[in-house]
Formats: C-alpha cells, sequence, structure tokens
C-alpha cells in the first residue's frame, strides 16, 4: 500500500489534508474533512463504549489544555520529555537524530544518548539529507509548546499539555471525592495533545497538534497481582513481542507466570487486544503488542507495552497506543509540587494510588484504519471500513429523479434519519457512480429506490464489499439495516 495513494484519497474525498492549507502550511497540522470528522468520531465513540465499559467506575472527563508550569514540572514533562536532534552546520536544517538512523539503518534507535547518537553519525558519516552539509552534534530539545497567560508584566508560563492524562491526575482528587471514593477508579480524556516534534511526518502519524484518547485506571498497588475478572481472559491468548524475544501466543494465565507480569496489567492487555481484533476488526497478523527495552521505555513508565500494526505504507510496525504502568509516577509528583496530598482512605487503609494507563493516538488509528481497510479491486477503490466506524451507514439513492422516485427515496431518507441512522442522499449521476463514490468513502450500505419500490414498497439493498444486492421492504429496512450493521449478511437479510 503506498502512502501517496492513501494522502491522495484522504484529499479528494474530504478526509483529512494538512492544515492552512490556503496559506503556507506548517508542518504536523491537519485538518479533518466531513468524512474524517465522522470516522474520527465514530471511532472516539467506539472507544468510550468499549473502555468506560470494563467497569462502573469508569467515567469519562474534560480538562484544560493549557497548564501551568507547575503541572509539567510535576509531572516531569519539563525535564525528561526531550527528543535527540541534530542540525545541518550548513544549511540549518533540523532532524530527530534517532530518525535519520532509524530510516538508513532500518533499526530503532530510541533511547540512545545524544553522545552515542552523535557517534553512530559520524561512524556512518551521515550528512544532512536536504544540502549533504556536516550534521552539528546531537542536542537534546524539548517537546513542550510554552504559551504564556496574561499580557504584559503579568504574563504566567504555562504551556499546552503533551498527553491528556495530566487532566486526569490534575482531577484525581475531585473526582475521588466526587465519586464512590472507590478503587480501582478510571478517569478517561479524549482531547488534543501538543508536541513539538522536530520532524512531523507521514500525516496523521507524527503531528504537533493530535487527539489522544487515554484511560488513567487509580488502583491500591497491592491490589495489582489480581483482577475480579481474570477468570474470563485467563485462557486467551495474547499476541506478544517481548523486547528480548519474539512474536510468540501467550494466553494471559503464562503472561502471568512466564513472563511475570501482574494480573492486573495482563488483564489490560488483553482488553487491549479485544478492542483491535474483535471491535475494529484488524487482522490478526497486523497487530502485536511489543515490549520496550528499559532504554526505549517513556521515562515514567515500570511496564510499558506498545499496541503497534503492521503499515506498509508507513514502513511496518508502528506504535498507535500503549499500555501503561505508571505506578505512583504521576500522583507523587503532583502531591509533592501542589502540596495537596493525593492519598486516599479506602476501607480504612490509607493508599497513594498506582496508574495503569491505555493510550491511544486518534488520529495515528484513523490513518491505521484508512490503510487497513483500502482496497484497490479491478472496476473501484474500495475502504472497507468495519461498519461500526464508517462515516455513513447509508447512502439513498433514488434510480431515477423523476416520476416521484426522488420524492419517495426522500422518504426513505427521512425516515432512515428519524430512526437514528447515520443517512445521506444523493440524487446526481448514473447510480454506477453513486456506488463507486460510497465505495470510496466505506459506506457500508446504498439503498436504491426504483419503479419496483412504487409499486410493491420494497428497496435495493447493497453490501459495499460483496457488491450484492437483496430486496428489502421499506417497514422491514430500519430492523434490517439494524442487523446489517451490526455483522448480518444480506442473504440472511432480505430477498
Ligand atoms: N500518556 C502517555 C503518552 O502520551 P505516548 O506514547 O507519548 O504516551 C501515546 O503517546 C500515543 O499518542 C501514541 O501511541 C501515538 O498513538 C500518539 N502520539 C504520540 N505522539 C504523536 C504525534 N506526534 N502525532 C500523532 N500521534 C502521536
Amino acid at each position: 500500500m503506498e502512502y501517496e495513494k492513501i494522502v491522495d484519497l484522504a484529499k479528494r474525498r474530504g478526509i483529512f489534508w494538512q492544515g492552512s492549507g490556503i496559506y503556507r502550511p506548517v508542518a504536523g497540522f491537519y485538518d479533518y474533512g466531513h468524512i474524517g470528522a465522522m470516522v474520527k468520531r465514530r471511532w472516539e465513540n467506539l472507544w468510550r463504549r468499549f473502555f468506560l465499559g470494563l467497569d462502573d467506575n469508569f467515567y469519562e472527563i474534560q480538562a484544560s489544555v493549557i497548564m501551568p508550569e507547575d503541572v509539567f514540572k510535576a509531572s516531569g514533562h519539563l525535564e525528561c520529555f526531550l527528543d535527540p536532534v541534530v542540525k545541518c552546520g550548513k544549511c540549518g536544517n533540523v532532524e530527530r537524530a534517532d530518525h535519520i538512523l532509524e530510516d538508513l539503518l532500518k533499526e530503532s534507535f530510541e533511547g540512545l544518548s545524544s553522545k552515542e547518537l552523535t557517534e553512530l553519525i559520524r561512524k556512518h558519516n551521515i550528512r544532512c539529507e536536504k544540502c549533504k552539509g556536516h550534521l552539528e552534534e546531537v542536542e537534546e530539545r524539548n517537546l513542550m509548546f510554552p504559551v504564556a497567560i496574561g499580557t504584559g508584566k503579568d504574563k504566567r508560563q504555562a504551556y499546552l499539555t503533551g498527553e491528556t492524562a495530566q487532566g486526569a491526575y490534575v482531577n484525581f482528587r475531585q473526582m475521588f471525592d466526587a465519586m464512590r471514593r472507590k478503587l480501582p477508579m478510571g478517569l478517561a480524556i479524549i482531547g488534543k495533545a501538543f508536541r513539538h516534534e522536530i520532524s512531523p511526518r507521514q500525516a496523521l502519524i507524527r503531528m504537533r497538534e493530535f487527539t489522544q484518547a487515554e484511560l488513567q485506571v487509580f488502583f491500591d498497588p497491592d491490589s495489582i497481582g489480581k483482577h475480579p475478572r481474570f477468570g474470563e481472559v485467563e485462557d486467551y491468548k495474547l499476541f506478544l513481542h517481548p523486547a528480548a524475544g519474539k512474536m510468540e501466543h501467550v494466553a494471559c494465565k503464562d503472561a502471568v507466570k512466564r513472563l511475570h507480569l501482574p494480573e492486573f496489567y495482563v488483564y489490560h492487555l488483553a482488553k487491549v487486544q479485544q478492542f483491535y481484533l474483535e471491535e475494529l476488526s484488524v487482522p490478526e497478523k497486523s497487530f502485536r503488542l511489543k515490549e520496550l527495552s528499559a532504554e526505549e521505555k517513556a521515562f515514567y513508565n515500570k511496564y510499558h507495552w506498545d499496541i503497534q500494526l503492521d503499515l506498509e505504507s508507513v514502513g511496518g510496525w508502528k506504535e498507535v497506543g500503549g499500555v501503561h504502568y505508571r505506578a505512583d509516577h504521576d500522583l507523587k509528583g503532583h502531591g509533592k509540587v501542589s502540596g495537596v496530598s493525593m492519598s486516599v482512605n479506602v476501607h480504612g487503609k490509607n493508599v497513594l494510588p498506582h496508574v495503569l494507563e491505555i493510550s491511544m493516538g486518534v488520529d495515528r488509528n484513523v490513518y491505521a484504519l484508512l490503510e487497513l481497510s483500502y482496497r484497490q479491486e479491478k472496476a473501484r477503490d474500495l475502504l472497507a471500513f468495519p461498519r461500526v466506524v464508517a462515516p455513513f451507514d447509508a447512502g439513498v439513492f433514488p434510480l431515477v429523479n423523476k416520476d416521484g422516485i426522488e420524492e419517495k427515496a426522500r422518504e426513505v431518507y427521512e425516515m432512515l434519519r428519524r430512526e437514528g441512522f447515520a443517512a445521506f442522499f444523493d440524487s446526481s449521476g448514473s447510480i454506477g457512480r453513486r456506488y463507486r463514490r460510497i465505495d470510496e468513502i466505506g459506506v457500508p450500505a446504498g439503498i436504491t429506490i426504483d419503479y419496483d419500490t412504487l409499486k410493491h414498497g420494497d428497496v435495493t439493498l447493497r453490501d459495499r464489499d460483496t457488491m450484492e444486492q437483496a430486496r428489502v421492504k421499506i417497514s422491514d429496512l430500519p430492523a434490517v439495516l439494524k442487523r446489517f450493521l451490526n455483522g448480518g449478511s444480506l442473504s440472511e437479510l432480505g430477498n
């Protein structure tokens, strides 16, 4: 699958493109068109339904993206959220040092020190990719976006958040008191994050402003060895790629015994895998959970497995999320800097909760969906989106725009909208062209109103993937469409 094809389709069909495109665009900022915005929203809704459904003490909250400097002193972002960069002494071009090496030598160099990276650049005699000039020493640069609150002398230093997670930590106390004062408690945020990426690239894969969907599970560290619903997943096989090893399928109970991972952590790995394989229908061969080595792990993590998808268009396995055991790193830091105790009393016991984080980048996931759903067939290009995240449920088409057929089609369209379906109406061009258009934006069902509809009160329902068609009574259409969108096949549902 070629990257250019995906970006071209995205632009032509209203999915995404570079932001502020009428000016000289700045790398790393992308805007979504109507189709992209719908897919993204439906992906987010699926995420909400699935992860908030894991426990009745999990909630979604919203937090500011601008936060005072102290928040990021406490979190460690000001000190440790650094990327190694290298500047060309001749043209001034700046690049991520580890990425230059990665592109050239086809292995990961994450986690190496500036000194080690400089040595490797010298050893392989790597020059500036723009002008072939000499590259300077590698230095570390902070990724946070500073903003000033206030004007003139009253300015106060603040930052755009680099991860939604901090919004959950600064609100932990209020939420704990407002809710049932019970652990585990989960706080989810779907929102924006901002990072001064040195070399934003590959469209939605590495951006400067992006959306994350993150769930922070606060729990008593003494209970990490148990999860009350572990029995449901103990035989479920995880697709694991340990840091020192190769890909293997490991039952959850063996991940606990053999890989010494705690039950609480393994349960959530299983849920993440099920979200991808069962809810999003990602092919098994394209999914893995990859353990990061000590050097690669984020500075706050004790256990860190990335969620990776195999995306050919951007060079193979790509991280789209992670399952992070952040221990007490965050609450301890915020307690210290703010002076507000983050310990809570649960059943007479004083606990500083630990955090397990499920973190996903929404934009990267939307890009991955596009690549994994893109098919080129002889007569058409197709986005075979899972029905649950398709931009619309159905397109409604009058076969011709005369003899009362358009009016009847509008009636069907209005009825489907009233019934809660995301339907759209299209009466322009030949019916074949209209089908091609919905195939290309991944709408699973096409509904055509023709002369027989006027006689018999039925319509044609067409399946995007198989192109099979069935006749369905208008009175049955909402129920049949619902079953179809839930995975039913046309041969079972219509004539
Ligand atoms: N709260 C933990 C955290 O932020 P991360 O691995 O830095 O962890 C989580 O980011 C996810 O956010 C990544 O797996 C990725 O999907 C997404 N992400 C991170 N940086 C990104 C960027 N520059 N552009 C797009 N998505 C990004």
